[in-house]
C-alpha cells in the first residue's frame, strides 16, 4: 500500500467517524469519541526530519513517524488541551507562526490554515514549522 493511499484511508477512516458522530446528534443520543487519530506512518527513509519549534523557548521537538504533534507535545511535559484528537472539535488549535503544515483536520476554513493548525492531527508537510502554545 503506497503512502498517499494510507493516507487517503486515514481520512476515510476520520470522516466515517465524523458521520457516526453527527448521526448520533440527529439522535439526540450521547456519543463520545475515544478513538485516538491514526495518522499515517512514514517509513524511516521518506522521513524528512520533521520538527516542531516552539516560540517563547525555542525549543525544538522532533516528531518520530507517524506521532502526532500533540503526542510529542505532551511527551514534553506540554499542556495542550484536546477532546476528539480526530481533528473534528477544535479543542486543540493551536497558532502557527512559521511553516508548510499539512491540515488533516475538519475544522478549519481555507483562511484559517494560514495561522493555525489542530496539533492532534496535522504535522509538518516538510521541515519544521514555528508554533506559538501562548499566542497573546
Ligand atoms: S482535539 Fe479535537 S480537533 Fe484536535
Amino acid at each position: 500500500m503506497s503512502m498517499r493511499s494510507q493516507a487517503r484511508l486515514g481520512r476515510l477512516d476520520r470522516a466515517a467517524r465524523i458521520g457516526l458522530h453527527l448521526a448520533e446528534d440527529l439522535k439526540g443520543g450521547d456519543f463520545e469519541n475515544f478513538a485516538p487519530a491514526q495518522l499515517p506512518a512514514t517509513a524511516p527513509d521518506d522521513d524528512p526530519g520533521l520538527e516542531v519549534e516552539l516560540a517563547g523557548t525555542g525549543e525544538i521537538l522532533p516528531l518520530r513517524p507517524g506521532q502526532s504533534v500533540l503526542d510529542v507535545l505532551r511527551t514534553c511535559g506540554h499542556d495542550v488541551e484536546s477532546s476528539c484528537e480526530a481533528g473534528t472539535c477544535g479543542a486543540c488549535r493551536t497558532r502557527v507562526l512559521e511553516g508548510d503544515v499539512d491540515h488533516q483536520d475538519f475544522v478549519l476554513t481555507d483562511d484559517e490554515q494560514r495561522d493555525w493548525m489542530m496539533v492532534c492531527v496535522s504535522r509538518p508537510r516538510k521541515g519544521r514549522i514555528k508554533i506559538d502554545l501562548d499566542p497573546a
